[in-house]
């Protein structure tokens, strides 16, 4: 069984676009290529058609990510049924969903939990804000994979909260 995952952030050139290569590359290194189908969307429709914001590409790079062929898109109505789970960077990005969904199937959810529960918008600050929004990503990603998976959960024995 296939699943859809769409990573959105504001812009669709800073964080999802991240997001987007770090989670493809997890699932690569899990050998589960094929049972998922990654992507990335931006709430706004300001960069449409552009690639990542050159810092993006840049951390991406120095950690052996090329994203530079990702180009942003803007979520469409057709999301909220094609994508299976779809994974906001932060509330209000999620917030934004949640008001569009329009009836669709798609889980969304926020990438983090705890204890932050946003990736911050790093357009406006310095490349520092690129290497914590990497770092971020990188640990919401490996939770997703693993919750979407079912790694890490008993895969016998007595039954979950007895
Ligand atoms: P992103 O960052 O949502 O992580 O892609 C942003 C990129 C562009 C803008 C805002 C946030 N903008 O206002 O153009």
């Amino acid at each position: 069984m296939n699943h859809a995952v769409l990573f959105v952030c504001l812009g669709n050139i800073c964080r999802s676009p991240l997001a987007e290569g770090v989670f493809r590359t997890l699932v690569e290194e899990a050998g589960q290529t094929g049972r998922f189908t990654v992507e990335s969307a931006g709430t706004g429709a300001w960069h449409i058609g552009n690639p990542p914001d050159p810092r993006s590409i840049d951390v991406a790079a120095r950690h052996g990510l090329d994203i530079s062929a990702q180009r942003a898109r803007q979520v469409c109505t057709e999301d909220f049924h094609r994508f299976d789970t779809i994974v906001a960077m932060d509330r209000d990005n999620l917030e934004t969903l949640k008001f569009r969904t329009a009836g669709g199937s798609a889980r969304i959810r926020l990438l983090l939990n705890a204890p932050e529960r946003d990736v911050p918008d790093p357009y406006y600050g310095g490349p520092d804000g690129f290497d914590h929004v990497l770092r971020l990503v990188r640990a919401g990603c490996v939770d997703l994979l693993d919750s979407l998976t079912g790694a890490g959960q008993p895969r016998s024995g007595a039954p979950q909260g007895s």
